[in-house]
């Protein structure tokens, strides 16, 4: 999605003076100066929140699909499945038919009529709508028996059933068969945003489904994830990708928490689980394996953050957690170990022979005050410490104000809260020991409330200061995501969140453009500045780095202003004024600080180019709410296209 919009704002560089309120920034970029970002710094954080993935970045289209959201006994509760046909043509009912052992539960489909005036059977309406456009192919897989030898046939209707969008010829079914797999692609004539799969026939006839999967053929690297929200993420270029989630990996109750053995091999063969804290049932078509193989497409760090026998409700005492830290190193097997291994051969069986990336894996959320954590944690970190001594540890326990009482390499560190909270809190990490002990890994960070909405401005600059800090402190900070990462806008468990979308449709909230302004820090070199001024500058927060690219070692400053008031800025880099003739500079603002993006008007606030016009100015004008980037580009290079610039 290209979201830059090219309206010069020629204004802000021509009225520098800014009634009297004006600031001077002072950079040092000689060689030598400053000092190296790490690589590791801005990420992402993908949790299982708000149909984060069921019904969001997994392009799986029907939910429920193996009949076994309603639990493992009969009768059970088949929603979001819907009868095609009045009750007097089709009788739906819940066996526990399936040739699958983990998830037992099938859809047994009694056709009442003899020669149906109409196709009669079962329609699934995805996760509030199937995208299904004009032209475009979908891979259906789903396994199929009947008690005599009939047809059945597989459709897209649109949403209020009126018109057929793709059509299957007619599928044969041997009635002494038993199950069989069927696989077809159909291609869409037509489009509808909210379409149906529909399986239906026309004769008298019983026939039971199971595991039925609908999938665009196209999708991202060729691996299930949904097109336009994966290059949302490629294009923040995260440096690592924390996943499965929060307090999805701890659960309500500890039998529903996220395990990775249930969320590998066939599709087919996955039992599913009640995501309890949020509140609905994951197929989870996307896991461990999906999650690694997303990792690796987006050129990103997976951090693998696992349960460790603690929920919100229950615990696992020390002297029980054994076989927890058993599935832990199995996993770790699963995506580090060779082929030959127990668990590396699944992994290659899956497609991947090769081992997966991972370096980091977290001890589970936010659980350090519970009451087994730290016995618990010292378990898994000195088994995984033994087996795989490269790996770093994340502890949820907070190191940045006193000294941990546990080994780890890195601490975890949330924070949801006000945007003047957040704002001040840019010096969150100024005063924390530079000591050898662990890194803080800000995991999770956002305005909430009031403040945010559903993702003003107003959160995203308090946001974009609250980073700047970090990147001031990367020597003690070493990787930062912002939370949630997702979110279906039919199932808001959460506000805000970066990106929104639904059935078709995606746009990033502000808060989701503040991390764009950030995807060339990671790795870059932070280079010494300070600010000197005549009046408020508290409102303004800045840093300077060089990026990291050798051949185009680019100067980017960044600035907020969070203030109700225009602020002039100056930039004197070595001891020279600035001459903006050759950079170039995105800005982030709107006509009121409580704007927010939608369906409607997805590109309400987006960062927007500033025209440089003209040589030799000296000062550029930060308006009221507003954040901006300026690239310098470096001495010699004419380029006024930098890559944070040009593809923003
Ligand atoms: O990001 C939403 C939730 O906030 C996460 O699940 C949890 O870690 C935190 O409390």
């Amino acid at each position: 999605m290209e979201l830059l919009l090219l309206l010069p704002l020629v204004i802000f560089l021509s009225i520098y003076c800014a009634h009297g309120r004006s600031i001077t920034m002072h950079v040092l970029s000689d060689e030598g100066d400053g000092t190296p970002i790490p690589s590791t710094l801005f990420g992402i954080f993908f949790e299982e929140i708000n149909h984060a993935g069921n019904g969001g970045l997994w392009s799986e289209l029907v939910s429920n699909r193996g009949f076994e959201a309603g639990g493992q006994n009969t009768p059970s509760n088949i929603a979001p499945w819907t009868p095609v046909g009045s009750s007097s043509d089709v009788l739906l009912a819940t066996e526990r038919a399936s040739p699958f052992a983990r998830n037992p539960i099938a859809l047994r489909v009694e056709v009442l009529c003899d020669s149906c005036q109409a196709p009669v059977g079962v329609a699934n309406p995805g996760y509030w709508g199937m995208d299904v456009r004009a032209g475009d192919e979908y891979k259906i897989i789903f396994w199929l028996k009947a008690a005599t030898s009939s047809s059945v046939v597989v459709s897209f209707v649109s949403s209020d059933s009126s018109v057929t969008l793709a059509q299957s010829d007619t599928i044969n079914v041997d009635g002494t068969k038993g199950w069989t797999k069927q696989e077809i692609v159909l291609k869409a004539q037509a489009t509808d945003h909210y379409a149906q799969l529909t399986i239906t026939s026309k004769e008298k006839t019983v026939f039971w489904i199971d595991q039925v999967s609908a999938m665009p053929v196209e999708t991202y690297k060729g691996h299930g994830f949904r097109k336009d929200l994966a290059l949302m993420l490629e294009e923040l270029k995260p440096r690592f990708i924390r996943f499965p989630g929060g307090c999805y990996v701890e659960g309500e109750r500890l039998q529903n928490a996220w395990r990775w053995r249930a969320s590998v091999g066939p599709w087919e063969e996955r039992p599913g689980h009640l995501g309890d804290v949020w509140g609905y049932w994951s197929d989870d078509g996307i896991g461990y394996f999906e999650f690694l193989q997303l990792a690796e497409d987006l050129d990103a760090l997976p951090i693998w953050v696992f349960n460790n026998g603690v929920s919100h409700t229950d615990e696992v005492a020390t002297s029980l957690i054994g076989p927890f830290v058993q599935e832990a190193l199995d996993g770790l097997e699963f995506a580090l170990g060779s082929s030959s291994s127990k668990y590396g051969a699944l992994r290659a069986k899956m497609g991947h022979p090769e081992p997966f990336n991972l370096k980091y894996v977290a001890i589970g959320n936010e659980d350090c005050g519970k009451q087994y954590y730290r016995d618990n944690y010292l378990q898994f970190y000195y088994a995984i410490k033994k087996y795989y001594p490269d790996i770093s540890i994340v502890t949820n326990c907070d190191g940045s104000y006193r000294q941990l009482d546990h080994p780890a390499d890195l601490y975890d560190f949330h924070i949801y809260t006000s945007a003047s909270n957040l704002f001040n809190m840019n010096h969150q990490f100024d005063k924390i020991s530079r000591n050898d002990g662990p890194k803080a890994f800000v995991s999770e960070y956002a305005v909430t409330g009031n403040d945010a909405g559903r993702g003003s401005l107003l959160a995203a600059l308090a946001e974009a200061a609250f980073l700047i800090g970090i990147e001031r402190n990367s020597d003690v900070v070493h990787m930062t995501s912002y939370a949630p990462l997702f979110v279906n806008n039919n199932d808001r468990r959460w506000n805000p969140d970066s990106i929104v979308y639904d059935s078709w449709q995606s746009y990033g909230t502000p808060s989701y453009w503040v991390q764009k302004f950030f995807k060339l820090s990671s790795g870059a070199t932070l280079l010494p500045s300070n600010i000197t001024g005549s009046t408020n500058v508290n409102s303004v927060v800045t840093s300077a780095i060089r990026s990291s690219d050798t051949n185009d070692p680019s100067i980017i400053v960044k600035a907020v202003n969070f203030g109700n008031k225009a602020v002039g800025l100056k930039l004197n880099i070595d001891g020279s004024f600035w001459n903006s003739a050759n950079s170039t500079a995105v800005i982030l603002t709107s006509n009121n600080v409580m704007d927010e993006n939608s369906f409607s008007n997805p590109t309400k606030v987006v960062p927007k180019t500033v025209t440089m016009s003209g040589k030799n100015q000296m000062g550029i004008t930060l308006p009221a709410y507003s954040f901006m980037a300026i690239t310098v580009p470096s001495l010699g290079s004419n380029s006024r296209d930098s890559e944070l610039h040009s593809d923003m």
